[in-house]
């Protein structure tokens, strides 16, 4: 009698939509977490001792003292995420584990909650809801200059990092009258620009002196953290206003919390922070702040897309081909 062929061990570390989970015991030996309890650095091991597919997320550092202890049969690190600043890249490669990720088809959802940001904040979103919500009684009734906030219309929009979910950015930005200016590593094609009608600025430091609302979609690099270095966060200008959708660690959050505090720079609309979950009670406390807690791609259409990018991934590698969205640390 032919023995079954045994079915790949994939070590998923968080819990995932359950068509997703569904699909993926279907397809491999799945070991999932149904209690979404994070694996923390002794899980992390243990799983990839023994997993040939680790499909970890943003929560888990896959840092070079985990990868150390991979055993020889993990070839495959299947992240569900695009940002993939979670996993030592270079480790990964030089101990011959591919890496994955999940680009496209989170774009949508997070410029979507971008945009919704560069609207909280200068319209006060967040003061108006904890007003009415936490002290009804101070609500003495409407007057021409009560909460009033600032007029987006017509004003000026850097952003940092033209990739996909930039221009996503640009293309609802200017919909709602912005002019759109960036800046990126490189320029994009003269279509682009003059599709976006946007502004190339070579000189980040330029561009951030002029601009009204700075948004950051770039990813997390070694050549990005701290990008917004206390330097380059005193160019703005102190009506200016940051919202960042992307990494927490792109800007210097203890000097960002520091100018809001003392009104050096007029807001800021952070979906991410620099030492997730752990929040700065500074930025928490700041009525110019709109605050979530990393919900940018957290729809579940986009979260159940995700999870079909990693089953392709998987099983395109297992196949014996080379996965559609294999990362090298070259691109980062
Ligand atoms: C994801 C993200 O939810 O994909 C990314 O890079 O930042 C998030 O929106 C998260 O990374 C899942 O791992």
């Amino acid at each position: 009698m032919p023995t079954a062929t045994k079915k790949p061990l994939v070590v998923v570390t968080r819990k995932l939509p359950e068509v997703v989970e569904t699909r993926m015991r279907e397809l491999f030996n799945a070991r999932l977490n149904l209690d979404d309890a994070p694996m923390g650095q002794a899980g992390l091991i243990e799983a990839v001792r023994v997993a040939d597919v680790l499909v970890p997320t943003v929560t888990d550092r896959i840092d070079r003292a985990v990868l150390s202890q991979a055993g020889p049969q993990l070839k495959l690190i299947a992240n569900f995420g695009t940002g993939v600043d979670n996993i030592d890249l270079d480790t990964a490669r030089n101990r011959g584990i591919l890496v994955t990720n999940t680009p496209g088809v989170l774009t949508e959802d997070t410029a979507d909650m971008t945009m919704a940001l560069i609207l909280a904040v200068p319209r006060r979103l967040a003061e108006g809801t904890a007003l009415l919500k936490e002290a009804g009684a101070r609500w003495e009734g409407w007057s021409p200059t009560w909460m009033l906030g600032h007029r987006i219309w017509g004003k000026r929009l850097g952003i940092i990092g033209m990739g996909r979910i930039g221009q996503a950015v640009a293309r609802r930005a200017r919909a709602f009258g912005l002019q759109i200016h960036y800046h990126n590593r490189r320029r994009v094609p003269e279509e682009i620009e003059q599709d976006l009608e946007a502004t190339y600025w070579d000189s980040l430091d330029q561009m951030l002196a002029r601009m009204d609302i700075v948004s950051i979609n770039c990813p997390h690099t070694p050549a990005t953290y701290h990008l917004l270095s206390a330097r380059r966060l005193k160019l703005l200008k102190p009506t200016a206003y940051l919202v960042n959708t992307a990494r927490g660690e792109v800007i210097d959050e203890n000097e960002l919390a520091r100018m809001l505090e003392a009104g050096a720079i007029s807001g800021a609309g952070l979906d991410v922070f620099e030492n997730e979950p752990a929040v700065n009670p500074k930025l928490l406390a700041s009525p110019r702040v709109v605050a979530l807690p990393h919900m940018g791609s957290a729809t579940l259409e986009g979260r159940i897309d995700m999870g079909e990018k990693v089953i392709i991934n998987i099983k395109t590698f297992l196949d014996g081909h080379t996965p559609p969205d294999r990362v090298h640390p070259a691109m980062f």
